[in-house]
Parts: structure tokens; C-alpha cells; sequence
């Protein structure tokens, strides 16, 4: 039987494990630490001086656990940043850019669409995120939704069917019509393909009772429900959220307090995308509020060309702070375990024996120069768990 090589990452200034059993506060923090792994999985944390058959020396960095993005539309074709340009200019955000990027994805063969997601994910990757999840919902046809699902399936598990991301234009008028097909025919494509099922319930895309039926047709084939809720305005988002008993309701930028104290009350994350409000000038969700209520958090990136065009999930943690109420320490949690609960993962976000070893290694004694140096590359590594 061949032994596998162990590696030590010696020299750690600032060890975030956000195990508070291994150190100080909700971080878990631990000065002049090392963790030991196999490539896999965490084998221990210490001290620094650990011994393994590998030494990576870093130098007294800061190592935080990987990011976990709980929200992204990887697979997609097409650029628009025009679009970008003329909301600078004024313009409003709607959701029907969907459109667009569903007739540039169309036009992108499998071979052409897994480049261009290989090298998005590389660039999550180098922006310290080891988990992510990929929706579908540039396909919006039982064949086109499919083979986005397969296709993020190639880069992870936690894929999501996004059918009702917006009623194509051939269904213009007839969005029932299109609900239908979305909890037939399409679903039963997409389900053995997903590990979640999504809609997005605002004014221009679906109403509270076509979620709710996309919803219950995703439960009934077993998947985990999610929903965009409460993007662009109030709405009736977040309480369907925690009536179909979804795992996260995602944006939450415009919140009344019956929805505060709704997810108060519930199990169901927040998932806040503040890259999002910023491209489309929207006012940024107040985290604090959600906090203080009692509610779990998670901020992603929800990298996707029409509303949020970035991997960047430093970027998000810096508005996170300046924008949303949070602290530096509430941020990371939501970008590492808050992002796991959005999943329903337990395994991730966290650095403790038998974790996946997924760690970044910042080019920073501090997670807080995360925020202090907004805009400076400062993912010196990251280090993904062989799975
Ligand atoms: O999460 N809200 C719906 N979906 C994306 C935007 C998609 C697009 O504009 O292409 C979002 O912001």
C-alpha cells in the first residue's frame, strides 16, 4: 500500500481555523500555528514546528479556510458590459439582460463553454474560493438547462437548476405556460443533474405563486430549494423562502421587518451579494440588522455577466464592512461557514482534523488587510483538497 505524503504549512502568523474549540474567539484564531495535511483532509493543528514529510514555510502569513461562494452562474457565454456602462449612465437594472447572455450561451459549442468555465473557476480559485456552487439558467429549455447542469457538474456538486431565472420570449404572455414546462419536462432533465432548485421572484420574472410551484416541483424530486428574494424591491421573496422551507434566500437588499423577523424565525440563510447591488446600484442589504436578529449570513460572489461580473470575493467582504454594518470577523464567517450553511455543508469552512485541506494562504499577517487594502491582490495561495 503506498503511503500518502504529508505537508506541513509551517510558520503561520495568524491561523484562522473558525473552530473557537481549537482557539480564541468564534475564529478559532491561533498565533505561530502549523497545520498538517495529506492533501485531503486536515491531519492536525498546532504549534508552529509540526513535522511532516513536506515543510511549506509561509512566512508568517495569515491562513484563513477557503472561501466558500454559495452563489454563482459560472456557466454562461457572452459579455455585457454595455449594459454595465449604460446603468453607470443612469440606466436601470432589469432582469430581462437574462436574455442576452441565453442567446450568447446558445451560440457557445460544449468545447467553447467548459474553456471559458475552466478559466472562470481558475479565477475563483485564485481569489481564495475552493467551494463553489454554479447555477444553470442561461439555457431556459430542457436540452439547453442540462447541459449547463452537466457542465457545472464538472466543477462541482452543489449545482443548482435555475430554469425560472426568466420566461424566455417565446413564452412572452404565457409565463404559466412556462412554469409548467420548468416543473415537467425540464425539471426532470435538470434534477438528476442538481443538487438544488432556484427561481427568481421578482416583478419582471416570477410571482410568488409560480415560485412556489417551481419550489414544491423541485422538493417532490428531491432537491433542496433556494430563492433570489427581494433583489430589486420588496416583494413576497423572503416569505416564500421560509414557507417552502428554503436552505437560503439570496440578495435580500430590500427587506421590510415582517421579512427580518420571517428569517429571525426560520433556519434559512441570508445570502447577501453585495457585488451585486453594487453594479446595479442598488443600496447595499443591512447585514447588521440580519445579524442582531439572530439571522446566519453568508455573502457571495454571485459572479454572473449581468449584475455582479466578478470572482472577487475580497471585494465583497471590503463592502461587506464598509457598507453593510459588518465586522471584519462577521465577514469572513460569512464567506467561509455562512456560505457552508447555504450549502446544507457541514465538511467545509472550517479547519479542524479531518476538514478537506482547503486554505488560503494571504499574502497579509492579518484576514483584516481582506478589508484595509481593498483592490490588492492578496491571495498569495490557495490550496484546494484533493477530492
Ligand atoms: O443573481 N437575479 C437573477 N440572477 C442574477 C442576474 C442574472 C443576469 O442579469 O444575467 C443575479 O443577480
Amino acid at each position: 500500500m503506498t503511503r500518502v505524503t504529508t505537508t506541513v504549512l509551517d510558520r503561520i502568523g495568524l491561523l484562522v481555523t473558525n473552530d473557537p474549540a481549537l482557539g480564541a474567539g468564534p475564529l478559532g484564531i491561533v498565533h505561530d500555528a502549523s497545520v498538517v495535511t495529506d492533501g485531503s483532509r486536515v491531519l492536525s493543528v498546532g504549534p508552529s514546528g509540526q513535522i511532516a514529510d513536506q515543510r511549506v514555510d509561509v512566512e508568517g502569513r495569515c491562513v484563513i479556510p477557503g472561501f466558500v461562494d454559495s452563489h454563482s452562474h459560472l456557466v454562461f457565454a457572452g459579455d455585457r458590459s454595455e449594459e454595465f456602462a449604460a446603468r453607470m449612465a443612469g440606466a436601470e437594472y432589469a432582469a430581462g439582460g437574462i436574455h442576452t447572455t441565453v442567446a450568447a450561451t446558445a451560440q457557445a459549442s460544449d468545447a467553447e463553454l467548459r474553456r471559458i468555465v475552466t478559466a472562470r473557476r481558475a479565477e475563483a480559485a485564485r481569489a481564495g474560493i475552493t467551494s463553489i456552487e454554479i447555477k444553470s439558467g442561461y439555457g431556459l429549455t430542457p436540452a439547453a438547462e442540462a447541459r449547463l447542469l452537466r457542465l457545472g457538474r464538472e466543477f462541482t456538486h452543489d449545482t443548482t437548476f435555475l430554469g425560472a431565472h426568466v420566461v424566455p420570449t417565446e413564452f412572452t404572455g404565457r409565463a404559466d405556460d412556462y412554469v409548467e414546462l420548468v416543473c415537467g419536462e425540464m425539471l426532470k432533465a435538470a434534477a438528476p443533474l442538481s443538487r438544488f432548485v432556484d427561481v427568481f421572484c421578482e416583478v419582471g420574472a416570477f410571482d410568488a405563486d409560480q415560485s412556489r410551484e417551481v419550489l414544491r416541483a423541485g422538493i417532490a424530486a428531491g432537491l433542496i430549494p433556494k430563492i433570489h428574494a427581494n433583489q430589486l424591491g420588496l416583494g413576497p421573496g423572503v416569505r416564500v423562502a421560509v414557507e417552502m422551507g428554503c436552505v437560503s434566500a439570496d440578495h435580500c437588499t430590500h427587506l421590510s421587518d415582517a421579512d427580518v423577523a420571517a428569517l429571525a424565525g426560520s433556519t434559512t440563510v441570508a445570502t447577501l451579494l453585495p457585488a451585486a447591488d453594487f453594479s446595479t446600484r442598488q443600496p447595499y442589504p443591512d447585514a447588521r440588522r440580519l445579524i442582531d436578529a439572530g439571522v446566519t449570513v453568508a455573502i457571495g460572489t454571485n459572479c454572473n455577466p449581468g449584475s455582479s461580473n466578478t470572482t472577487s470575493m475580497s471585494f465583497c467582504l471590503a463592502l461587506a464592512v464598509r457598507d453593510m454594518g459588518m465586522t471584519a470577523e462577521e465577514a469572513l464567517q460569512a464567506a467561509t461557514t455562512g456560505g457552508a450553511a447555504a450549502l446544507r455543508r457541514d465538511d467545509i469552512g472550517r479547519l479542524r482534523v479531518g476538514s478537506p485541506a482547503d486554505l488560503v494562504v494571504l499574502d497579509a499577517p492579518s484576514y483584516l488587510h481582506l478589508i484595509y487594502r481593498p483592490g490588492v491582490p492578496l491571495i498569495h495561495s490557495t490550496i484546494s483538497a484533493r477530492r
